[in-house]
C-alpha cells in the first residue's frame, strides 16, 4: 500500500480537520502518499483527487468545518456509481481509505469495501453522537458546548423578562445533545424522542405547585422533524396559558472551533485509522469503548443509529429542576 485516501462525508463536525491532519501526517510519517477526495464521495464520482502534503494541513486543527468539504452524496447509493468509483480508485492505485463521517458515510464505506474496493477504515464524526458501537463521535463535545453557551444567553433574557422558552437542538432521532445540554444548562425539562411524554403530562409538570417558576427553559431534541418545537410551544401554551418563545439553534451547533476533547480524540482516531490500514485491517471503525479507543467492525447495514436508552439522566433532571 503506497497511496491512501481520506474524505469527510455527511454533515461537517468540529474536529474533522484535526482528524484529516492526523491521517495526512501519519500517512507521510509511514512513507505513504496521501490524497483527499473533495466533498466526500462526490470527489470519487467526479474523479478529482487532491494530493495532501504535511503542509497542506498546517493551521487547520483549530478550524471548524472540514478543509476537504463534505457532502451527502446520493449518487453513491447507486451500485453503478460505486463500480465506477472502484475502477477509478484502482486506476489511482489507492490502497486504503479513511472515511470520516456518520452513519450514512460508514454505510457507503462498508459497501465499497464489500464490493471489492480498497480496505476502508472509518473515523466517527458527527455532532449527533449516534453511531452504533462507539460511545463518542468527533464534534459532539464542541456542539454541546456551543448549544450550552446559547442556552446560558437565553437564560439571561428568560430570567430578566420572566419568560418561558423552548430551545431546540439538533441530533436527529438521538437525544444525546439534548440530554447533556439540558442538564448542564439547568433546563426545567428535556424532551427527547426516545422518551416522549404527552403534552398534557408536560403541562402538568410545568404547572406543578412545588415551585412555580417565573421563567423556564425546555430543551427539545429536533427528532425527525426539525422545527417541531414551534408546534410543541403552541400546544403547551394551550394547556398552560403560558406564552412560550422558541429558539431553534440549528446549524450554529455544527460550526466553530473544536474543543480540546474533539481535537485530541480526532487526532488519536486519525492516527489509529492509518495504523489500522497499515496492519491490513478493513471494514473497521475506530471507536470509543468506555474510555478507551478500540477498533471494531463497521456496524451491520441494518443497525439503527445509537439512541439514549437510559432514563436515569432524565430522572435526575426532573429532581434538579424542581
Ligand atoms: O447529522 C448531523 C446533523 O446536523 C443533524 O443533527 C441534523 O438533523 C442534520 O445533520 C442536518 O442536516 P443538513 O445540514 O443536511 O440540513
Amino acid at each position: 500500500m503506497n497511496n491512501i485516501l481520506v474524505l469527510t462525508s455527511g454533515g461537517d463536525a468540529p474536529g474533522m480537520n484535526a482528524a484529516i491532519r492526523a491521517v495526512v501526517r501519519t500517512g507521510h510519517y509511514y512513507g505513504l502518499k496521501v490524497f483527499g477526495s473533495p466533498s466526500g464521495y462526490q470527489g470519487l464520482v467526479d474523479q478529482s483527487l487532491i494530493p495532501l502534503e504535511p503542509e497542506s494541513v498546517a493551521n487547520c486543527i483549530q478550524q471548524g468545518g472540514t478543509i476537504l468539504k463534505a457532502d451527502r452524496c446520493l449518487a453513491f447509493y447507486e451500485k453503478a456509481t460505486r463500480d465506477q468509483c472502484r475502477a477509478f480508485l484502482s486506476q489511482q492505485q489507492i490502497g486504503g481509505i479513511v472515511v470520516i463521517g456518520g452513519n450514512g458515510s460508514f454505510a457507503g464505506a462498508a459497501l465499497l469495501s464489500e464490493e471489492g474496493g480498497p480496505p476502508v477504515v472509518g473515523v466517527p464524526g458527527t455532532i449527533d453522537n449516534d453511531i452504533a458501537g462507539t460511545d463518542y463521535t468527533i464534534g459532539f463535545d464542541t456542539a454541546r458546548n456551543t448549544a450550552l453557551q446559547a442556552i446560558d444567553k437565553i437564560r439571561d433574557t428568560a430570567s430578566s423578562h420572566n419568560r418561558h422558552f423552548l430551545v431546540e437542538v439538533m441530533g436527529r432521532n438521538s437525544g444525546f445533545l439534548a440530554v447533556d445540554v439540558g442538564i448542564a444548562g439547568g433546563a426545567e425539562f428535556i424532551l427527547i424522542p426516545e422518551f416522549e411524554i404527552p403534552i398534557s403530562t408536560l403541562a402538568e409538570k410545568v404547572l406543578r405547585p412545588r415551585r412555580r417558576k417565573l421563567s423556564s427553559i425546555i430543551v427539545v431534541a429536533e427528532a425527525d422533524h426539525p422545527g417541531r418545537s414551534i408546534k410543541i410551544a403552541e400546544a403547551l401554551q394551550q394547556h398552560t396559558q403560558l406564552k412560550y418563545r422558541v429558539c431553534i439553534l440549528g446549524h450554529t451547533q455544527r460550526g466553530g472551533s473544536p474543543t480540546t476533547q474533539d481535537r485530541k480524540i480526532a487526532s488519536q482516531m486519525g492516527y489509529m485509522a492509518v495504523r489500522a490500514l497499515r496492519d491490513n485491517q478493513s471494514h473497521k471503525m475506530i471507536a470509543m469503548c468506555g474510555n478507551e479507543l478500540c477498533i471494531l467492525p463497521f456496524p451491520a447495514a441494518d443497525t439503527p443509529p445509537r439512541v439514549v436508552t437510559d432514563q436515569d439522566l432524565l430522572e435526575l433532571n426532573d429532581v434538579l429542576c424542581t
